[in-house]
């Protein structure tokens, strides 16, 4: 028995790294997997991944801030599946133009906004409609560590993804009731294919001396817990926000400091 047997899904943004391997996994979870992007090539190529391995997939085209095409994605869906069980919002994205508020040109904070915050309300709005309908549904919406703590760039995709966790809460709030469950993750550092080249490497290594897990995250990592939260394995969990940073956000802003200064060095040890 597999964990979504029989089970309809939609993965957006499945062309990209985290979405393809969480489309995969639910595939091989038994799900039917809708695998929508922006870009139909790469939504393609995650389908054809799927139905090689013997898995229920197909493709659409589908740009998140396109009410027409998110409503004609959940439509793809239902057609081809009957019904619509799992909705994972995971299209997203930042500006490298996205430095400073003091500097912030307003049309990459709308262009932000409306990919994070306002196409992940357009993906939930037409798939409650459709389980709503049902009596019951999962939604589960990748947000950002980036939400949870200032930084010292990215201010807009910060304040976006803040908004996909309002949305997650006010979602599980309003719909609970009804047989729906919404929760959000909040991924650290995810270092993959599309990522790696233009990540500094100096970066990458401050990530490492400040996660509490002795490796860097995977888009498995990430793949894995969607997998819990739109599994009846999380029935009782609604309006969750589930870290999966390795630790980040666990501890105190000076462990890296500490441990560097040496474990000796603090006077209860001594
Ligand atoms: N990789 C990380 O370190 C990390 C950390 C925190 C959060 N995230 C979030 O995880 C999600 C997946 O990111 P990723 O790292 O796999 O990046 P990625 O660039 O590999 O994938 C993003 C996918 O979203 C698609 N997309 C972008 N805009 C879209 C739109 N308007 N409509 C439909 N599809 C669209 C892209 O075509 C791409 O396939 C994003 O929401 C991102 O913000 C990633």
């Amino acid at each position: 028995m597999t964990m979504l047997s029989g089970q309809a899904a939609i993965v957006t943004g499945a062309g990209g790294a985290i979405g393809r391997a969480t489309a995969r996994l639910l595939a091989r979870q038994g799900a039917w997997v809708l695998c929508a992007d922006r870009n139909a090539d790469t939504a393609a190529r995650t389908a054809d991944a799927i139905l090689a391995a013997g898995g229920h997939a197909l493709s659409v085209k589908a740009d998140i801030t396109d009410e027409a095409e998110v409503a004609a994605m959940v439509a793809a869906a239902v057609a081809a599946f009957g019904a619509l069980g799992v909705l994972v919002n995971n299209a997203g994205g930042s500006s490298r133009r996205d430095v400073d508020i003091a500097s912030m040109d307003a049309a990459v904070w709308d262009r932000t906004m409306a990919l994070n915050a306002r196409g992940t309300m357009l993906c939930c709005k037409h798939a409650l409609l459709q389980m709503l309908a049902q009596g019951a549904g999962a939604i589960v919406n990748i947000s950002s560590g980036a939400a949870t703590a200032g930084q010292l760039s990215m201010p807009a995709y910060a304040a976006s993804k803040s908004a996909v966790l309002a949305l997650t809460r006010a979602i599980a709030t309003q719909h609970g009731r009804e047989g729906i469950r919404c929760n959000a993750i909040t991924p650290g550092l995810i270092l993959h294919e599309n990522l790696a080249p233009h990540y500094p490497e100096a970066h990458v290594r401050i990530d490492a001396a400040n996660i509490l897990s002795p490796r860097q995250g995977t888009v498995d990592d990430i793949a894995n817990a969607v997998l819990f939260l739109a599994s009846e394995m999380s029935a009782f969990v609604n309006g969750h926000v589930l870290p999966v940073d390795g630790g980040l956000f666990a501890h105190t802003p000076t462990y890296a400091q500490t441990l560097e200064l040496g474990l000796d060095s603090l006077s209860l040890r001594n």
